[in-house]
Order: structure tokens, then C-alpha cells, then sequence
């Protein structure tokens, strides 16, 4: 066996050895010293030191120290956030860094954080007391806080990089119309119902059955996403925004329609989406008079007016969701399909078919809806055709009066 030679720089060794252990003590001091400073008794002694600063020794007993958690018992959450984040009730330290700073006042003044603890807003993990395990992302975890840098890495739109948070406000004032604080997801409220997504989905229990029930779609993983299409971040969000954007992009047969929506209003409704979670509070935590979203009464007025009207057989039958019918006054909140006035002739250029035709063995949406959400007896499409054609003839009749009085003139 052949013998190892002594190294070729036997005085080179030792003082190349002696750096390596020096940079080894050293970093070793580095990363200790860094940890500690992560730790939570470095941020509650310089919270204290800070206290003494402003406010003298005496008021600096008052600072607590050792681990500290608000426990909830209603919703079963022991939130030790405060262990670091010192000091969210105290004033004076609005301007400093996190976690020492005051809290905004507004939302703890209506939500006592006895009651309600940290986590319920701001989601973390409560019972953590490591700032990357508080904070999540983490592993077994699925709701980190959702603050300033969640919205970053989002790319969040919206001027205020923190609204991801009022996905958790939404959990439980889901039945408010509007919750003061909550503007993105407001803004989303205000599109689903301007848009009609109830012509083909459930939300709180009303709605159509075209699509999937949304009342509590932001219970649904992540892996239960078809995420090949999507270039970039795969998660939940992410499919939703491009999903609103463009359904077909992700979904390439579905007949949810592409309603033109911006960067801005699909990451809002993206908001809203996850936010329709099962609320693991009890019910006198969640807000809203009845808990439930009724039509407004002037919704419920307008829809009984059309209902005796001459287009009465299209509101009764329900393609007034989608559907103005203008010629006989029916006019659609959504207006997702055509109006139906002129569809005798629109069939013909639009499917290459006639009315008749198009009714009997329709494709596209109506396909679906006739299939699944209005389903019509033989009979029954021998009257919608009818109609169709009544519609059709009044609008003609009113075109031709219209021409009339114009040419009078
Ligand atoms: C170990 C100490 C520690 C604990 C425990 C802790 N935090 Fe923090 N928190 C910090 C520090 C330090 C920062 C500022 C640096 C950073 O963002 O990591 C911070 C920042 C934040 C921010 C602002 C970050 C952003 O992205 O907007 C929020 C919100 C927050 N914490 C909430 C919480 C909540 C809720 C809990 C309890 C689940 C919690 N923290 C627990 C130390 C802590
Ligand atoms: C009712 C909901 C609610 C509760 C409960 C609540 N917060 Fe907040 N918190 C908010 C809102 C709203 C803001 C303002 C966010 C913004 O302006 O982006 C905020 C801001 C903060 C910030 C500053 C974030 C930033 O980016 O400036 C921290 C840190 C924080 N809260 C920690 C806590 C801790 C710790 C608790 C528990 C003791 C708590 N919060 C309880 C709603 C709440
Ligand atoms: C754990 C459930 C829960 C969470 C999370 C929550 N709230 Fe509330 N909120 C309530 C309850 C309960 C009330 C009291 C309602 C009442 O008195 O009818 C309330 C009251 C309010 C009010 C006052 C309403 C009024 O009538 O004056 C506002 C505004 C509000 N919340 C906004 C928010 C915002 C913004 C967030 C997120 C930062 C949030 N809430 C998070 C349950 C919650
Ligand atoms: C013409 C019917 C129609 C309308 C109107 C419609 N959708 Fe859809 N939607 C569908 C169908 C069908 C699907 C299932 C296929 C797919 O994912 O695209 C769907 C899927 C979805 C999904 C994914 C559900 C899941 O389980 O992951 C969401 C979220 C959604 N729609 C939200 C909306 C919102 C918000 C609106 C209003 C802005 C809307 N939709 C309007 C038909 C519709
Ligand atoms: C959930 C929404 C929805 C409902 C409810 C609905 N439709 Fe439609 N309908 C559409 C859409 C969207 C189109 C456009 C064609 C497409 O996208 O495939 C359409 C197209 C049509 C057309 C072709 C019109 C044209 O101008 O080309 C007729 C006719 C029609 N629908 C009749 C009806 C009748 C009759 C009812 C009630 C029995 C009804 N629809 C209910 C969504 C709906």
C-alpha cells in the first residue's frame, strides 16, 4: 500500500488552521448574538429600556416581563403575540419600529384584544413565540400574518400594501355590506353583486347553479387548484386572479364569462374568495343583524313590478338574471347574456341558427343553463320561443313608432 505523503507545506498548516478556527469562534459569536437579538427577551428588555427612556424607571415596572398570552377561550386561541409585541396599548410609541410600536387605535377600540386576541385579525400563529414562527409562513401552518410583506410578495396592487388582512376581517363580517376598514374587500362586494355572480353561483345560501357554490370556496387547498397553466406563484391566489382575468386561461371549457376585470379588481375579488372561510368563532363574533344577505327592498320592489308586467314569463322563469328583455321592461341587475328583444334575429348571426333551433339545441351558456339551472319541458320551449317572438314583434312595433315620431319631426 502506498504510503501518504506529509503535506507538501507542513508551515503553512498551522497558521492556515489557526485562521479557519478564529473565523469559526467568531461567526459562531455573530450568529449567537443575532439569534439573541430575535429572541423575545432582547425586544422586552429594550422595550423596557425604551419606557425608561420616555417615560422614567418607575413607569418602566409597569412593562411585564416573562412570556405573556391573551387567551381566548371562546374562540380557543392563546395568543402570545404581546410577549413581543409590547406595545400595542401603550402611547407614545406610534412612531417606533415593530414590535414595540402603539397600535392603531380604531380596531382595538371595537375589538378589545382581550376578546378577540391577535391571530383572529391578524391570522400568525398564536402560540409561537419565534418571529418566523409567529409570523409564517411555516410548515403545518396555512395562515401567516397577513401584513405588509405578505402583500409585497404578493404584488398586491392596492396602495395600502397591508389590506390582505381584511380577508380575516371578512371571516367574520361577511354579511356586512360594507365593513368601515375593509375597502378592498368592499370593493369586491360591491363587484360580485354589480356583476351578477349569483346568476350562476350560490353565496349564502342564494343564487344559481351554473357554477360551484361559493359560500365557502376559501376552504379549498391549494392542491385542489389546477395550477399547470398558471405561469409564476401557484397558490390559491394567484389561480384566482388570473382565473378573473381570464377564466378561460385556467379553465379552458368553463363558462364563467371574462368580464374584463384589471389587476386591481381580480385581486380584490381574490380577496373576497379566501375570506369565505368557515369562521372557527362562535356566533355572537360574527356581526350583521340577521346574519344572513338579503336582497335590498328595492331589489325585491323592482323584481315584483316586472313580475305583472308584459315580460313577466322571463322574470317568473328566471332568465331575467342574465337577461334584459328592454322591449317589455325587463331589465337585468347582471345583464350577462344579450338583451332577448332582438335574439329571434341575433340567433341567426350570432349561432347560425334559428331561434327555434338554437332553444331546442342550444350550445355555449345556455347549453349549461338549460341543462342544469332552468330546465324547460318540450312544452315549456315551445313558449319560450313564443315569447322570444312576442319580444320581438314589440320591438319591432316600438322601432317603427320610434322611426315614425322621428320622421315626423
Ligand atoms: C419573537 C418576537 C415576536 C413575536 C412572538 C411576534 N412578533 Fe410580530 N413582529 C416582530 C418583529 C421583530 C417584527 C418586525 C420585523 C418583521 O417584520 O419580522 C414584527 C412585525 C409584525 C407585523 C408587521 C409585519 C408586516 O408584514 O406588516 C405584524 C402585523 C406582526 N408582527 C404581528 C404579529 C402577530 C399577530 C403575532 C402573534 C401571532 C406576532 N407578531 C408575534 C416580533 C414578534
Ligand atoms: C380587530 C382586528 C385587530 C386586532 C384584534 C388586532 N389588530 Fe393589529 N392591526 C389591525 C389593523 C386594522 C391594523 C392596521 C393595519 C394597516 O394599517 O395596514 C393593525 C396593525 C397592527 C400592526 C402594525 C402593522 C403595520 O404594518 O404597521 C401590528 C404589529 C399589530 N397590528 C399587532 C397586533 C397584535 C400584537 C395584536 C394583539 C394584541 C393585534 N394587532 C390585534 C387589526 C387588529
Ligand atoms: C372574530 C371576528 C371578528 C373579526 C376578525 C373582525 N371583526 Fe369587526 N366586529 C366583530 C364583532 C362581533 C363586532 C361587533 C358588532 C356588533 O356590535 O354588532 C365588530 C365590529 C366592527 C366594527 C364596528 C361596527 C359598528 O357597528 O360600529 C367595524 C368597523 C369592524 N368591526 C371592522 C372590522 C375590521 C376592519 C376588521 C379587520 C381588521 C374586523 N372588524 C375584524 C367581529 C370581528
Ligand atoms: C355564466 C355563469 C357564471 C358567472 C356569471 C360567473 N361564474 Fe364563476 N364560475 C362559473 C363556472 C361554470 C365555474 C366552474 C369552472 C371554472 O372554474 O371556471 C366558475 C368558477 C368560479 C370560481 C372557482 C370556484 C372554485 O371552486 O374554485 C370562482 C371563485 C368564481 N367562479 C367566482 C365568480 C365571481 C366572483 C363571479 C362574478 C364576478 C362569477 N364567478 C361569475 C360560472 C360563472
Ligand atoms: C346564468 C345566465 C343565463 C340565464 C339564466 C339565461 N341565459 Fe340565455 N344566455 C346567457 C348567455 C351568457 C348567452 C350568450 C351566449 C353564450 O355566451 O354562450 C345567452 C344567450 C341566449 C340566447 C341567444 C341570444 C342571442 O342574442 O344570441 C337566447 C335566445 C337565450 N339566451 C335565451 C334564454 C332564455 C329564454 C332564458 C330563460 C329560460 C335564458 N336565456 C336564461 C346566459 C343566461
Amino acid at each position: 500500500m502506498e504510503k501518504r505523503t506529509d503535506s507538501p507545506y507542513p508551515r503553512r498548516d498551522l497558521p492556515v488552521l489557526t485562521a479557519i478556527g478564529i473565523l469559526l469562534v467568531i461567526s459562531t459569536i455573530v450568529f449567537a448574538v443575532s439569534d439573541h437579538r430575535k429572541d423575545w427577551r432582547y425586544y422586552q428588555a429594550e422595550f423596557k429600556r425604551m419606557v425608561t427612556e420616555k417615560y422614567g424607571a418607575e413607569k418602566a415596572t409597569l412593562v411585564p416581563s416573562g412570556m405573556k398570552q391573551i387567551w381566548v377561550a371562546d374562540m380557543r386561541r392563546a395568543d402570545r403575540c404581546i410577549t413581543c409585541h409590547q406595545g400595542v396599548l401603550w402611547k407614545g410609541f406610534e412612531t417606533a419600529d415593530h414590535p414595540y410600536k402603539t397600535h392603531p387605535v380604531d380596531p382595538i377600540r371595537t375589538h378589545p384584544i382581550e376578546k378577540f386576541g391577535c391571530t383572529a385579525c391578524h391570522g400568525g400563529q398564536g402560540y409561537a413565540v419565534q418571529s418566523e414562527e409567529a409570523h409564517g409562513p411555516v410548515r403545518f401552518w396555512e395562515e401567516p400574518v397577513l401584513g405588509k410583506s405578505m402583500g409585497e410578495s404578493y404584488s398586491l396592487a392596492s396602495d395600502d400594501k397591508g389590506a390582505l388582512l381584511q380577508m380575516n376581517c371578512n371571516v367574520c363580517h361577511r354579511f356586512d355590506r360594507e365593513t368601515k376598514g375593509a375597502d378592498l374587500i368592499n370593493h369586491a362586494k360591491k363587484l360580485v353583486r354589480d356583476k351578477g355572480c349569483r346568476a350562476c353561483h350560490v353565496v349564502n345560501s342564494r343564487g344559481g347553479t351554473i357554477g360551484p357554490d361559493l359560500t365557502f370556496v376559501g376552504d379549498k387547498a391549494a392542491e385542489q387548484y389546477d395550477m399547470s397553466r398558471l405561469g409564476g406563484q401557484k397558490t390559491a391566489f394567484a389561480w384566482h386572479v388570473t382565473h378573473f382575468k381570464n377564466p378561460k386561461e385556467v379553465v379552458p371549457d368553463t363558462v364563467m364569462p371574462n368580464f374584463g376585470f384589471g389587476t386591481k379588481d381580480a385581486q380584490a375579488l381574490a380577496a373576497l374568495m379566501l375570506s369565505w372561510r368557515r369562521a372557527p368563532v362562535p356566533v355572537d363574533y360574527r356581526p350583521g343583524v340577521a346574519r344572513t344577505d338579503p336582497q335590498t327592498p328595492e331589489e325585491v320592489a323592482e323584481e315584483q313590478k316586472m313580475k305583472t308586467g308584459p315580460g313577466a314569463w322571463f322574470v317568473k322563469t328566471g332568465c331575467f338574471i342574465c337577461h334584459s328583455v328592454s322591449a317589455l321592461g325587463v331589465k337585468s341587475a347582471a345583464q350577462i347574456g344579450p338583451d332577448l328583444s332582438t335574439a329571434v334575429e341575433d340567433t341567426q348571426s350570432r349561432f347560425g341558427k334559428t331561434v327555434d333551433d338554437f332553444i331546442k339545441n342550444p350550445t355555449g351558456t345556455m347549453s349549461v343553463v338549460l341543462a342544469r339551472q332552468i330546465v324547460l319541458t318540450d312544452q315549456e320551449k315551445d313558449v319560450a320561443i313564443q315569447k322570444l317572438r312576442e319580444a320581438y314583434a314589440e320591438h319591432q312595433k316600438q322601432k317603427a313608432s320610434n322611426t315614425a315620431v322621428a320622421s315626423s319631426h
